[in-house]
């Protein structure tokens, strides 16, 4: 049922997305907020996704989506790049959204929140200020430090020799990162001094261009790691379920690292002892700091962790947006709409927010990437076989696809994310591995291993 904005014209109410809930909270009809979603991965599909199961959502626009986003219902691709801020405002004004969330941390470091903010559009990520905590390690390390949260050891470097001299003197294992953005490619964890220096030579010879003009080196951490994206409106923060990631591309975790090849949740490691102390000595001092920095912070905040032997949290890296593959399998286990926590985050209105309601259940995500992943890797492939996926159950997300001449070629390194929800680990993980085989394109690697920490757990029970 569609409704003319000229529905909710009353002498003193404007036509917002606040006068349409009014409306419908009086009729009891659904649907009218239209979104858009600005990326082209398996993140944005699955927010995609989510906000459309959200009953007060009746579009989503994604600028500029991918085959999964141009093919599933009330959904439209707009040919829009994430970098096109003023074509994505003129977009959002023309069409009316009433909200923009921004999945990827490179338009958010260029400012898009800022620029659209502007045009008095709300938009769910944090301003350019805030998105430095991904953008600048260094930074990000600065205010860990400032926020008094456990972290990794570490110095900042603008040139190779004294950050060599400080290698050889720490010895290896040793980490080290390039400052900026670049693409998941900047960090080396090396196990020999020799390989620590290479990279520094690579950072500093300009590999990264100028994300690599500073460099950060440090302590190497063990443990296990785990992902929680956590909602906020820059004074409230709440965790959604945690999640674990595979960076590796080969099984046992062995092999270069990825964007990251499977993920489940809840990651029974993150038990509700050790989420309370993430809450108190990583979320809240963080945001504490960001506002007294000024930093007005509405969105995610992604602490990756590494949750040491003795069950410390120590966050290896700060993210300003949803995780991927993390939010594909974290959000089908969400029952709150998805919709309702984004405005309660850029509104302000996070601490009123009932508590989140999670489905009793687990859930995998196990990714299908292009042979040749992570290094280069052919694109335009033909895929057969989603639909007979999508019948065994599993929700099949795309993430490097794209539509042409109705037959969905592939288009990126991680081509697609097989997800299921099931009872058990055990029950989410078979299904999504039930569904890899009938999916078909030349070359197609996924990981055999995804989840084999709690093959056998309950998450019910663990
Ligand atoms: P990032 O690109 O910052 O997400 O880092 C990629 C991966 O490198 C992380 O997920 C960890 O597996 C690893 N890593 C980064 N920093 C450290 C550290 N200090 N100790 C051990 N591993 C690390
Ligand atoms: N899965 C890792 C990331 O989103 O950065």
């Amino acid at each position: 049922m569609e409704f003319p904005d000229s529905c909710f014209l009353t002498p003193n109410l404007s036509p917002t997305w606040h006068n349409k809930l009014l409306f419908l909270s009086q009729f009891g009809v659904g649907g009218v907020v239209k979104i858009l979603v600005v990326g082209n991965g398996g993140r944005e599909h699955a927010l995609a996704w989510s906000l459309l199961r959200s009953p007060q959502v009746e579009q989503v626009f994604c600028a500029p989506g991918n085959g999964g986003t141009a093919v599933m219902n009330r959904c439209q691709n707009i040919p829009l790049t994430v970098e096109d801020f003023a074509g994505i405002g003129q977009f959002a004004q023309a069409q009316g959204i009433d909200l923009v969330v921004v999945g990827p941390e490179v338009p958010l470091a260029l400012g898009i929140t800022d620029f659209l903010q502007q045009q008095n559009l709300k938009v769910f990520g944090p301003t350019r200020l805030g998105a430095a905590i991904e953008a600048s390690k260094a930074w990000a390390k600065a205010l860990m430090q400032a926020a008094g949260v456990p972290t990794a050891r570490s110095a900042v470097f603008t040139a190779a020799e004294p950050a060599k001299a400080y290698v050889a003197a720490q010895g290896a294992p040793i980490v080290v990162k390039a400052n900026g953005l670049a693409a998941g490619k900047g960090v080396t964890v090396a196990d020999s001094v020799e390989m620590a220096q290479a990279a520094i030579d690579a950072a500093f010879g300009g590999q990264f261009g100028a994300a690599g003009e500073q460099v950060v080196i440090e302590e190497c951490l063990i443990g296990q790691e785990a992902s929680i994206l956590a909602l906020t409106d820059g004074q409230t923060i709440r965790p959604l379920l945690p999640s674990q990631d595979h960076k590796r591309i080969g099984e046992g975790d062995t092999g270069a690292n990825t964007g990251g090849m499977g993920v489940y949740a809840p990651a029974p490691i993150v038990t509700p002892a050790l989420m309370q102390r993430i809450q108190a000595e990583v979320l809240e001092p963080t945001i504490a700091t960001l506002r007294q920095r000024q930093i007005d912070y509405r969105g995610i905040l992604y602490a990756g962790l590494m949750i040491t032997p003795q069950g410390d949290p120590k966050v290896i890296e700060f993210n300003c947006r949803f995780g991927d593959p993390e939010t594909q399998a974290v959000l089908p286990l969400l029952e709150t709409p998805l919709l309702d926590l984004l405005l309660a985050c850029v509104e302000g209105r996070l601490a009123e927010q009932p508590a989140i309601i999670w489905k009793s259940a687990a859930s995998a995500c196990v990714v299908m990437a292009s042979a040749g992943y992570p290094g280069s890797y052919p694109k335009g492939l033909p895929i057969q076989g989603l639909e007979q996926a999508e019948a065994t159950g599993a929700i099949v997300f795309h993430a490097g696809t794209k539509l042409e001449n109705n037959t969905m070629l592939t288009d990126g390194g991680r081509v697609l994310g097989v997800t299921a929800v099931g009872q058990t680990f055990a029950d989410a993980i078979a299904k999504a591995y039930a569904a890899i085989p009938t999916i078909q394109f030349a070359g197609a690697y996924y990981r055999r291993d995804i989840g084999h920490r709690v093959q056998s757990l309950d998450p019910l029970t663990s």
